[in-house]
């Protein structure tokens, strides 16, 4: 059994100053934040804070190494493909040390990290092996005409990412945009700034031309404003809270117009027949919710079960959740480490407040684990109706709310019935009607008989309110390239 407290390795932080120009700078105006440890709520370092006047440098740097002659312009495609293959190399060497970083940081349980980076390894080579066929099209014109196509790099691209996943949010957004050719400002998110500056280092290591990646820790508000709403950043892409992807879609348009891709939250519905093998549907709806302590954008936050199955299926989900091994994230044992801070930690426990107040049953969980640091205990609500604050908004915790149906056209409009759309899933042995869901269902990704099955070749993203534009796979290079039309007259 793992324990609760943490204690956490003794990690030489090396990276905390603002990356620009493969330079390592201060603060313009000389302030620093706190960086805190969310197993223990202490302090594990001070990181330099940008702020405007450091977005104005990046940018500079930036908009020089997008110049037509600079070194990255003139890079052969594949040989930009070398340099993103030898970044992915580095980041599987420091997996070690990367790993307990991102664990000390974020506080995902240690081998959640180790897996992260890989996938973030693979991500990179992914596209790297797009950068040479990035591809216009011919295009029939008169008979005096030759039409062709090519897909152009934005330019500079303003990229801000969440806590819940700092490597592999990063490695995201660097991938297609670098594939593309593009020249990157990325701001990590505030809670969780140390992995990307350590990356930053290693995309210096790598050999990437100055200027060409830049990292800028600092806030929203602040600093992230200042991206959505720079005139010389020709393109902002998002992770992160709906309330937030509107700021910046409204800052991007009143600034200069530049591009918006937004990915966003959700409320995804998990639907479980009643043809399902229930052990098999109850360890699926398990880690839909649980996984990464329930800070997932995809969570599947509504599980719908069968009226036929629903009491089984509580009562085996119960004792899962209640085996759940949560605890010092550094523990290899560990399944579920602390929520990212007391900010989050506090608005969880208001909504299990909520669904009390609502009347759903709370059948496990519901409290605060340990004494210190921001551990939640996993937890299910069974008896959840569609109008409870639980069921509508999200919650972005361990917390899954069981609701009954029996009617399949009477579910497909319940789980439609929300402002999101990112993801859901249905777990039944009949094929047809599984086809029928992932036809009916409003969300940018459906899975049948699995959830959360998202890999690098697949694209990634939201119907609705949660979001615009995709991520990964073919589709998610067309948030980073201008189509250009050239029309010749052959006279
Ligand atoms: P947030 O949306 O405020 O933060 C995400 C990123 O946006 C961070 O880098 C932050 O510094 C930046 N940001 C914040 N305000 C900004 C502004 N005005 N202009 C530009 N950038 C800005 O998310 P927060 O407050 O950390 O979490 C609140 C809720 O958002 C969570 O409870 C969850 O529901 C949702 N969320 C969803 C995520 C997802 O993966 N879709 C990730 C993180 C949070
Ligand atoms: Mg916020």
């Amino acid at each position: 059994m793992s324990s609760i407290d943490s204690k956490p390795p003794k990690l030489d932080i090396k990276y905390t100053q603002i990356f620009i120009n493969n330079e390592w700078h201060k603060a313009v105006k000389g302030k620093t934040f706190p960086v805190i440890n969310p197993s223990t709520g202490e302090e594990i370092c001070q990181v330099e804070e940008a702020t405007r006047a450091d977005v104005d440098k990046a940018v500079e740097a930036a908009r020089k190494a997008f110049d037509v002659e600079s070194p990255w312009r003139k890079l052969e495609p594949a040989a930009r493909g070398n340099l993103m293959r030898k970044f992915a190399q580095l980041l599987r060497r420091d997996i070690g040390y990367l790993s307990q970083l991102e664990t000390l940081n974020n506080g995902k349980a240690v081998e959640d990290s180790k897996g992260d980076i890989y996938a973030s390894a693979d991500c990179i080579e992914y596209y790297a092996g797009w950068t040479d066929k990035i591809v216009g099209e011919t295009i029939p014109g008169a008979h005096d005409q030759m039409i062709f196509t090519r897909h152009e790099p934005i330019g500079v691209c303003g990229q801000i990412i969440p806590w819940n996943y700092p490597i592999m949010m990063m490695a995201w957004k660097l991938g297609p945009a670098l594939a593309c050719g593009n020249v990157i400002i990325l701001k990590p998110a505030e809670q969780t700034p140390l992995s990307a500056l350590y990356c930053a280092s290693l995309i210096k290591e790598a050999g990437f031309p100055p200027g060409v990646v830049n990292v800028i820790p600092g806030d929203g508000p602040e600093c992230g404003n200042a991206v959505a709403a720079h005139e010389h950043i020709d393109k902002v892409a998002f992770t992160g809270s709906v309330e937030i992807g509107k700021k910046i879609q409204e800052a991007a348009a009143k600034s200069n117009l530049k591009r918006v891709s937004l990915e966003l939250g959700g409320k995804s519905p998990l639907i479980i027949c009643e043809d399902a093998d229930i052990d098999y549907a109850v360890s699926v709806a398990h880690r839909a919710i649980f996984t990464n302590a329930a800070q997932n954008c995809t969570a599947g936050s509504r599980t719908f079960v069968h009226a036929k199955i629903y009491d089984e299926f509580i009562a085996k989900s119960v004792e899962l959740a209640k085996n759940r091994v949560v605890g010092d994230p550094f523990d290899p044992m560990t399944e579920q480490g602390p929520q990212i801070n007391e900010s989050q930690f506090k608005k969880i426990l208001g909504y299990v407040e909520s669904g009390k107040k609502d009347g759903a049953k709370l059948e496990c969980g519901g409290e605060r684990a340990g004494s210190k640091g921001y551990f939640i205990r996993p937890t299910i609500f069974s008896g959840v109706k569609d109008d409870m604050q639980i069921a509508r908004e999200e919650i972005f915790g361990p917390v899954m709310s069981v609701l009954k149906f029996d009617s399949y056209d009477d579910v497909i409009k319940r789980a439609n019935g929300t402002n999101f759309g990112l993801g859901a899933g249905v777990i039944t042995k009949d094929l047809t009607r599984g086809m029928t869901f992932a036809q009916r269902l409003q969300a940018g990704s459906v899975w049948v008989n699995d959830y959360d099955a998202v890999c690098n070749q697949a694209p990634f993203g939201g119907f609705k309110q949660s979001g615009h534009g995709r991520e990964l796979g073919k589709y998610g290079l067309e948030a980073y390239y201008e189509v250009k039309t050239v029309v010749v007259k052959l006279v």
